[in-house]
């Protein structure tokens, strides 16, 4: 069975949301018949409840469609709050969890097998990392400015999606979603974690197939370390780097491939239009392990 998520990323409901367009992706969703859809955080500009209450109310139009999967980005994090106290960081999360519920890391699984046939390999195990933590001492830089920005991948959250992978059925692709980009951005020529290098031995290590992230708002399709095949969303809000056009990323999982589609914007027609496509063969080892 082939597997198809709608990998969407920073909407930032608020002053940046780009209402037609959120609106015609909310009415193209069903006919994308994806099997699950991701929203990558970055629901809101300022954690507000506006923002969060129109957040949800995007979950909810997508969860008509297919299973939605949401986690926090760092606008979604009130990280004004006790920064640098590691304890009593709950209240950064209080305002997100009470629109999109108490768990930041949900885990979603998409049987393989197809229709009941049994076997067949297909299906998906998608598992979520927090990289979002305020202003926090692990995602500290030399960047001042970059404080509430940065992002960090703690072992503790690894060793959770490694556990979860772990435990899944052997046929299924293991996914994993974070909101800050993994690789470098080709245009803003920057990481979203703090201590990177760290972060992508750690999800390799975990023995993650695919990531999907977001927060540099520019869409990409990249393996890293000839390993993890790294799905990049770009941003539906007014702020896509250099000007370019809006995006959000289709990412279809076969049982020997991984295609990672670009659907833009075309304002003329005021539509989303598939464009590009990003093809990878999933890895000969991690295949046969798997099936
Ligand atoms: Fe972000």
């Amino acid at each position: 069975m082939t597997v198809q998520i709608a990998h969407i990323g920073d909407i930032h409901f608020g002053g940046l949301a780009d209402i037609p367009v959120i609106e015609a992706l909310e009415r193209m969703l069903p006919d994308l018949r994806p099997d699950a859809i991701v929203i990558g955080g970055d629901l809101s500009q300022r954690a507000r409840h506006g923002e969060f209450q129109r957040g949800r109310a995007f979950a909810n139009v997508a969860r008509e469609t297919a299973p939605v999967l949401v986690i926090p980005g760092n606008h979604d994090v009130q990280w004004w709050w006790r920064p640098f106290i590691p304890f009593g960081k709950d209240v950064l999360y209080r305002k997100y969890r009470s629109y999109f519920g108490a768990d930041l890391t949900p885990t979603l699984t998409l049987p393989g097998g197809g229709n009941g046939s049994g076997g067949g390999g297909g299906g998906a195990v998608i598992a979520t990392a927090l990289t979002a933590h305020g202003v926090a001492w692990g995602s500290l830089t030399p960047r001042v400015r970059d404080m509430a920005v940065k992002g960090h991948l703690p072992k503790r959250e690894m060793e959770r999606v490694r556990s979860v992978f772990a435990q899944a059925d052997a046929g299924l692709a293991r996914v994993l979603v974070v909101h800050h980009n993994v690789l470098r951005g080709e245009m803003s020529q920057r990481m979203g974690l703090a201590r990177w290098r760290r972060a992508q031995r750690r999800i390799i290590e975990a023995g993650t197939e695919v990531v999907l992230c977001g927060h540099d708002h520019q869409e990409s399709a990249d393996v890293l370390e000839g390993k993890v095949i790294v799905s990049t969303a770009g941003t539906l809000c007014t702020r896509a780097r250099g000007g370019r056009a809006v995006s959000f990323n289709f990412v279809t999982i076969d049982p020997n491939a991984v295609q990672v589609t670009f659907f833009r914007w075309e304002a003329a027609k005021q539509r989303f239009q598939p464009s590009d496509t990003a093809a990878f063969a999933r890895s000969r080892t991690l295949s046969e392990a798997l099936t």
